[in-house]
């Protein structure tokens, strides 16, 4: 090429989530079942989108012509309303359907909150960090993530004392992410936790971005309590999505609520860039947006989603008394999304642990991959080629200094579940023993 053409933040865009499936693919090849607990889609797990929900969506499309048609840049105005009524009923922050922003979700929200942001103003974001918001962000920047940690031994919780620090050694930071509830950790933050990190943004004079795309998912006898319930006056973004609520990934869709506009004119204009953005591309997925009054608005929605919690409750208090009892690991219960991140203690992984590949071609696709100085991530492909469970290691997958790694709590066969869990906690004693 007579020029560069390399996008200077070109290394940044990692997804191991994805990448992974190329390795257990290959693997799946030579004879070896694969089960797939690297990507939170709950309908690919298997969980089954309620009648009441497909009728909806089936009559919308059979029905109403206006679905198959673009909506509005910013979004249909019917569901917006909606959204913005749902939003102020809860008290907190009060919004108008104009404060709300549909994407083809959350992925294409974060890429684009990331893209127009200046180039040299970043967002700090967890560690362990969904690894979407990390690369994008480090993408826009050209350089790597700023992030704070979560920690293992505090319930995952962010430290605030280290927030505290790289926002005064990062003069650079001008917001702050939360992922709440937490993937890949499974941790719900207590109204009192976002109030401090809110704290923290209004004494910097910095916005925040929440990512609440799990906010109707948490169990376990705590509440999730959204952003904007403790926002004041602070700039900020919320990021909702019916993916993992409906469930409904293939509907690409999602959306931003924005708070406090008129607080800040740089914020406006930074919404207002986003929004702008959105034009050049027309609009996001009309249907889902027709469909979400009427499913979030029926009377069955919030049983259905209660049934659910129930199970992944049920699943993750399985998976703890399973993975507590492991010497030289340490997990913490999930109490909302549907993940559950294992992590190894420091100085647990050691050069030349191994497990047994189940056949010796399933040995050979991972041996060249094993040249590599991330310990999970060793880890991950020995039990991908032992035992075919396919999990994402923290190191690549999240943007982390730590080593382990995030399973899922979506198998819905209970006693498969357990199989799986059992199957995992084996594999780690094995390696550890190795
Ligand atoms: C925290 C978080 N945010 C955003 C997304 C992306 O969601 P969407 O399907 O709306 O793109 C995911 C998907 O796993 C997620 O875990």
């Amino acid at each position: 090429m007579r020029n560069n053409i390399i996008h200077p933040g070109a290394d940044e865009l990692v997804y191991e989530i994805r990448e992974i499936v190329n390795v257990a693919n290959k693997i799946e090849k030579t004879g070896v079942p694969i089960i797939w607990e690297n990507i939170g889609d709950p309908v690919a797990k298997g969980e089954k989108v309620p009648d009441w929900i497909r009728d909806i969506v089936a009559d919308t499309v059979k029905n109403d012509n206006l679905s198959f048609a673009y909506s509005p840049t910013k979004g249909l105005l019917a569901t917006r309303e909606y959204i913005a009524y749902e939003r102020n009923l809860e008290g907190g922050a009060q919004i108008t359907a104009e404060d709300i922003l549909f994407f083809n979700g959350l992925g294409d929200a974060i890429a684009t909150v990331y893209n127009y942001l200046n180039k040299n103003a970043r967002v700090m974001g967890p560690n362990p960090a969904y690894s979407t918001h990390s690369s994008a962000e480090a993408a826009h920047a050209g350089s790597a993530h700023i992030t704070y940690r979560l920690d293992p031994k505090n319930s995952w919780y962010p430290d605030l004392k280290d927030m505290r620090e790289k926002i005064i050694s990062h003069p650079e930071i001008s917001a702050i992410l939360i992922v709440n509830p937490d993937n890949p950790t499974g941790m719900v933050y207590s109204k009192e936790m976002i109030k401090q990190v809110v704290d923290l943004a209004r004494e910097f004079d910095l916005f925040l971005i929440s990512d609440e795309i799990y906010s109707n998912l948490f169990y376990g006898g705590v509440e999730h309590k959204k952003l904007a319930s403790v926002i004041g006056d602070v700039p900020g973004i919320a990021m909702r999505g019916i993916s993992k609520e409906f469930p409904w990934p293939g509907s690409r869709c999602g959306w931003v609520e924005f708070y406090n506009t008129s607080k800040d004119p740089k914020f406006a204009r930074y919404a207002k860039t986003i929004i702008d953005a959105k034009m050049l591309e027309v609009c996001a997925t009309t249907l889902p947006q027709k469909v979400l009054p009427k499913v979030m608005g029926d009377p069955r929605y919030y049983p259905y989603l209660a049934q659910r919690n129930a199970k992944y409750q049920e699943k993750s208090q399985i998976a703890y008394d399973i993975f507590s009892k492991i010497p030289g690991i340490t997990v913490n219960k999930a109490y909302g999304a549907f993940y559950m991140t294992v992590l190894f203690n420091e100085g647990v992984l050691k050069q030349g642990q191994s497990l047994k590949p189940m056949n010796k071609q399933a040995g050979d696709i991972i041996a060249p991959l094993l040249d590599t100085d991330m310990q999970d991530k060793k880890f991950v492909y020995h039990m991908l080629a032992s035992r075919g469970i396919c999990v994402v290691p923290l190191s690549t997958g999240f943007n982390s200094d730590l080593n382990g790694f995030r399973m899922t709590l979506l198998e819905p066969d209970m006693k498969k579940f357990k199989v799986i869990m059992n199957d995992i906690a084996a594999a780690v004693k094995e390696y550890i023993k190795s």
